[in-house]
């Protein structure tokens, strides 16, 4: 039911969008129909071609110059072209990039674990239900919300007895592809993940023995895992397989962009274009979110740790120990961006155009006090991030590419 309403509404966003662009630029699809007639009726096929070269050439000069305006049918006709002729990406020496693509229609199963219609639906199930929870009243579902992007619309969570979590609870739907799981990448199976927030005091602060007994006491839950496993028995391996198998199958579907990578150009429209083009180019974003997941897997200091401040959180560094880690946290996908706010790790950033403005600035650049001078652990800003100068009318096209996500 929720599926076909989701896909109804991608189907209206998609007409509507295709109006949109046709009324937008069918100017433009004329001017440049009339410029192929030109061309075609010019004498001799290799001197157009050549000449129709030149003048890409020209077009993607055009398109490296910043500013206020684009020149929208240069940008339409390079991005017509195959991927591998879109212009490079602008990245720094050190960051690890990969091509964007479109997302696969499956996240990775672990060897001996294929998607299982049974397994999911208990998944389901048990992600849906608060018996796994200490006070059996918290579901996973409370902070990973359908409705919500599978996050909980909060800075941080609310947990057992109304605790506040110390990190925002992130959208689970690409946690199928993640590497790294959670912000400081503690987990990196969805399968030894699931513990973690079952026996959390601040999250469900469950005795899994407790919630076993609750399971097994349950004869629909006895049937369902005798289903999903073929022989009866209800476990906690088994229950983080379901749960892991539940996950595993939220992958996002119908996203604009994935419809524009696969070959419908006209899925965004030109300011989103412009987005696309400056996430590749002059705003370096692939420096760090790249591939089809639109993550390095990797950790990066944004400056955002609050070092020796009442809300510091060194992030990758409380679990490596490792100096050269801290203040650093996962990049996370940005698929779905625009459903998974407020953003970042605390959740402090409300709007996607504030980040794309703190992107702009180079983000927050946290000195040393004078006692800090030559602490090893204060975290050092990393060398992927630049401040950007970009014109207000270029950051408006970049969070319009990112709600496309
Ligand atoms: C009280 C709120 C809360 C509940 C309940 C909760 N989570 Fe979370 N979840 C969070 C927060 C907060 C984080 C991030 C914590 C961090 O990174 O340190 C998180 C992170 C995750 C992640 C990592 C996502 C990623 O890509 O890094 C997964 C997966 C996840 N939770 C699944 C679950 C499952 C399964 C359950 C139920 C067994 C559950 N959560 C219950 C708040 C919650
Ligand atoms: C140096 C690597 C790096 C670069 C470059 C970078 N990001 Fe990020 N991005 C990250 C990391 C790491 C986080 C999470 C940081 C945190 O929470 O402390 C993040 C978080 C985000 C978020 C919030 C996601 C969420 O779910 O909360 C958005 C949106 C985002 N980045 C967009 C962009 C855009 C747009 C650009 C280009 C202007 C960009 N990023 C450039 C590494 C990077």
């Amino acid at each position: 039911m929720r599926g076909d309403k989701r896909w109804l509404a991608n189907l209206a966003v998609a007409a509507a969008s295709a109006l949109l662009f046709a009324a937008a630029f069918a100017g433009l699809l004329w001017a440049g129909a009339s410029a192929a007639q030109t061309a075609q009726m010019a004498p001799g096929a290799d001197s157009a071609d050549s000449a129709d070269n030149a003048d890409l050439d020209a077009c993607r000069r055009r398109l490296d110059a910043g500013g206020a305006q684009i020149d929208r049918d240069c940008l339409r006709r390079v991005y017509a072209l195959p991927i591998e002729q879109w212009p490079r990406p602008l990245t720094d020496p050190g960051a690890r990039w990969s091509e964007l693509a479109p997302l696969p229609r499956q996240a990775p199963h672990p060897p001996g674990h294929p998607p299982d219609p049974a397994k999911v639906a208990l998944g389901k199930r048990l992600f849906e239900d608060p018996r796994l929870s200490g006070s059996g009243q918290i579901a996973c579902a409370n902070c990973h919300d359908s409705e919500l992007g599978w996050g909980d619309g909060r800075s941080v969570p609310f947990g057992h007895d109304r605790q506040r979590g110390r990190r925002n609870a992130p959208s689970v739907a690409m946690s199928g592809f993640a590497a790294h799981l959670f912000w400081d990448g503690r987990a990196s199976t969805l399968e030894e993940q699931v513990l973690h927030p079952l026996t959390d005091p601040r999250e469900m602060a469950a005795r899994p023995a407790a919630v076993l007994r609750a399971l097994r006491r349950d004869e629909s839950y006895r049937r369902q895992y005798a289903q999903a496993f073929g022989s009866p028995g209800i476990d906690l391996a088994r229950t983080a397989q379901a749960l892991a198998g539940f996950q595993r199958s939220l992958v996002p579907r119908f996203n604009r962009f994935d419809r524009f990578l696969e070959g419908n150009r006209g899925a965004l429209d030109d300011r989103e274009l412009w987005g696309l083009h400056l996430f590749r180019t002059r705003a370096r974003c692939m420096n760090c979110h790249s591939g089809a997941t639109l993550s390095d897997d990797g950790f990066h200091n944004l400056g955002l740790h609050f070092y020796g401040r009442k809300l510091q959180d060194l992030g990758r560094y409380e679990v490596t120990g490792d100096p050269a880690d801290s203040g650093k946290f996962k990049t996370p996908s940005l698929r779905n961006v625009a459903k998974t706010g407020p953003w970042m790790h605390n959740g402090r950033f409300a709007t996607l155009r504030g980040v794309v403005n703190l992107y702009n600035a180079g983000m927050p650049r946290p000195q040393p006090s004078p006692q800090q001078i030559g602490d090893p652990l204060f975290p050092q800003p990393d060398p992927l991030l630049h401040r950007l100068d970009l014109h207000r009318t270029e950051l408006e096209a970049i969070t319009a590419f990112l709600e496309t996500l």
